[in-house]
Parts: C-alpha cells; sequence; structure tokens
C-alpha cells in the first residue's frame, strides 16, 4: 500500500482506521471519503473527499487523481438497518462495490472489502464455523456480503484485481458509534455503563456472536493487505474472530469495574432473530495459518481499555 483510498472513512471503523494509516503510510497517501453529509473535517484531518460509491465516475475520478493503488472499501449499511431498506442496502452495499472493483479492474488497485459473520444463515454449523462451509444468510445486508464474496474472487480470477477481505465479526470500539447494526449493542453497554451505570439490552441473555476490539480488527486490515498474495487461498472472506461472547459475559467483565452497574433485557425482534441466524464462534484458524492473524485483546483486556478510554471521553 502506498496511495490509499478509504471510503465509507467517516464510519465505524474508517474514523479509527483513517488515523492509523495516516501514521503509519503518510499524513498526504491516505485519501478520506465519504457522502458529503458525513464529511467532518474535525473527526479526520488530511486529505478529504467526497464520494459516494454509487457514482463509479467519481469513484474513478478519485483513484486517477491521486493515481490510488489501494481501496479500503468500508462504505456500506449494516444488517438491521438493511431490514428495514432492503433495496437502499442492495444499491449502496453492491452497486458500490461493483463500481469499486470496475475502479479496480480499470487502475490496476487493490482491494479491501469486508464481509461479515452476517454472510452465514441458520443453517450454518453455528459452533466453530468452518472457513468453507454452507452460506444460507437469511438477511438482505447476508445476502449482499456472500454475494460480494463472489464477485470479489470473481474479479480477481478472471481479471486479476487482487482483492482480499476478512468476515468480520461484531467490532467493539470508543472513537465513532456505529450505526444499525445487531451487534451494536456490545458498543452501547460500555458507553451506557459509564455514563448511567444502566443498560437496556436489545439481545437476548445467552445469545452468542463473535467480537473483535477494533484495534485488532484494524491490525487484520493492514496484515491481510500486506500478506504474501502467493500465501493466501480465500482471498475474499477469511473468518477472524477474537472472542465468542453473549451479553451475560460484558454484564460480568464490566461489573468487575463498575460494582453497582445494572442491566435488563429489552429484546429487539428484528436484532435478535438476526443474532439467531449467525453464528455462536467462528474457527479462523486459515487466517492465523495463512497471514498470521493473532489478535491482541480478549474479553478483559479489551473491557478494561474500553472503559479507561470512555471516561476520558464522557
Ligand atoms: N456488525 C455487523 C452488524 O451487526 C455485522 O457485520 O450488522
Amino acid at each position: 500500500m502506498r496511495k490509499i483510498l478509504i471510503t465509507g472513512a467517516f464510519g465505524q471503523i474508517g474514523t479509527e482506521l483513517s488515523q492509523v494509516l495516516q501514521e503509519l503510510y503518510g499524513f498526504d497517501n491516505v485519501v478520506v471519503s465519504g457522502l458529503e453529509h458525513s464529511v467532518k473535517e474535525e473527526l479526520i484531518d488530511g486529505v478529504l473527499e467526497v464520494v459516494d460509491v454509487t457514482n463509479g465516475n467519481q469513484l474513478l475520478n478519485v483513484v486517477k487523481k491521486y493515481q490510488v493503488d489501494t481501496i479500503i472499501h468500508l462504505a456500506a449499511l449494516l444488517s438491521a438497518v438493511g431490514e428495514k431498506y432492503p433495496q437502499k442496502l442492495w444499491d449502496v452495499n453492491m452497486n458500490g462495490l461493483y463500481n469499486v472493483l470496475e475502479v479496480g479492474r480499470i487502475s490496476g488497485a487493490s482491494i479491501f472489502t469486508p464481509s461479515s459473520i452476517a454472510a452465514f444463515g441458520p443453517t450454518t454449523p453455528a459452533d466453530n464455523t468452518p472457513q468453507d462451509t454452507i452460506q444460507r444468510p437469511s438477511t438482505i445486508y447476508g445476502v449482499s456480503k456472500v454475494s460480494g464474496e463472489l464477485l470479489c474472487d470473481y474479479y480477481f480470477l478472471k481479471y486479476g484485481v487482487d482483492t482480499r477481505g476478512v468476515r468480520f465479526p461484531g467490532l467493539i470500539s470508543n472513537t465513532a458509534l456505529p450505526g444499525g447494526g445487531t451487534t451494536d449493542y456490545a458498543v452501547h453497554i460500555f458507553y451506557e455503563a459509564v455514563k448511567s451505570k444502566y443498560f437496556e439490552c436489545n439481545i437476548a441473555a445467552g445469545t452468542y456472536m463473535d467480537m473483535m476490539y477494533m484495534p485488532d480488527a484494524i491490525a487484520s486490515i493492514i496484515k491481510l493487505m500486506e500478506a504474501d498474495p502467493s500465501k493466501l487461498s480465500h482471498r475474499n472472506a477469511f473468518n477472524i474472530s477474537s472472542m465468542s461472547i453473549e451479553p451475560e459475559d460484558l454484564r460480568r467483565a464490566i461489573l468487575k469495574h463498575i460494582p453497582d452497574f445494572e442491566m435488563i433485557y429489552k429484546v429487539d425482534p428484528v436484532k435478535q432473530k438476526i443474532a439467531m441466524s449467525w453464528p455462536n464462534s467462528l474457527d479462523d484458524s486459515l487466517a492465523r495459518a495463512e497471514w498470521d492473524f493473532s489478535p491482541e485483546y480478549d474479553l478483559e483486556k479489551m473491557t478494561a481499555d474500553m472503559l479507561t478510554s470512555l471516561r476520558k471521553k464522557i
């Protein structure tokens, strides 16, 4: 990676990734982009461009203007909001990805696209979910993720575009909030614990999902994009995870730091149904073997860091 374009840069991942990449690759070598209304100069300083990924020409012009050699494509709608607006999700997630891949084909840029635990469905083996297994998701977001994995593979096989990606679990972070996802509860629980020591959890006790702390997610993007391509057997859909947890695990971890923290359940039926259709825990041994994926944060370490950071912020 020498000249990097990030799409959807003002979202949960992009806000933190932009700053890390600016430090590592040089301030001027990272083009930070998003929809016009999302661009917040007070959040990210640097080379800013308005890019709507559903506009292929706009995307291509920015890639040419800065001679971009790597696109980190983060612009997307998440799972729960997708169930409200399936047509919009398809437009942004699929047409956006198609445009990014076409720009990769024309310009020769490498492309990182996140897939997700949502690429699995109710018929997938839920425990220690294998790298290669049944993928019949029941959400429009999941359908877009499986399609995206396949489309990225196709562009690699057909045109030699250097496409790479991981299946992200729920991401927990303290800079920008996630929006419209099913795993968002695992972020909000920390904010509410610090703000009011009280949290209404919209996912039922006992619902296991994979999660990861943002520094590990960012490290995984960089490691995969810098990996020797000849070692990558599954370019676009590596299972990765740091922890398989349910709401009670988070409650117990927070209680160690905030003994009077209280949590009650107000389950959201739409989100619960989505969560139940996703794996409990992924087998990520292939990512560990092929490009040395090795997360640093477990539940305890992440909880301590989240609470320290949020106490400073709030
Ligand atoms: N975190 C995402 C969501 O909940 C899953 O990729 O939609």
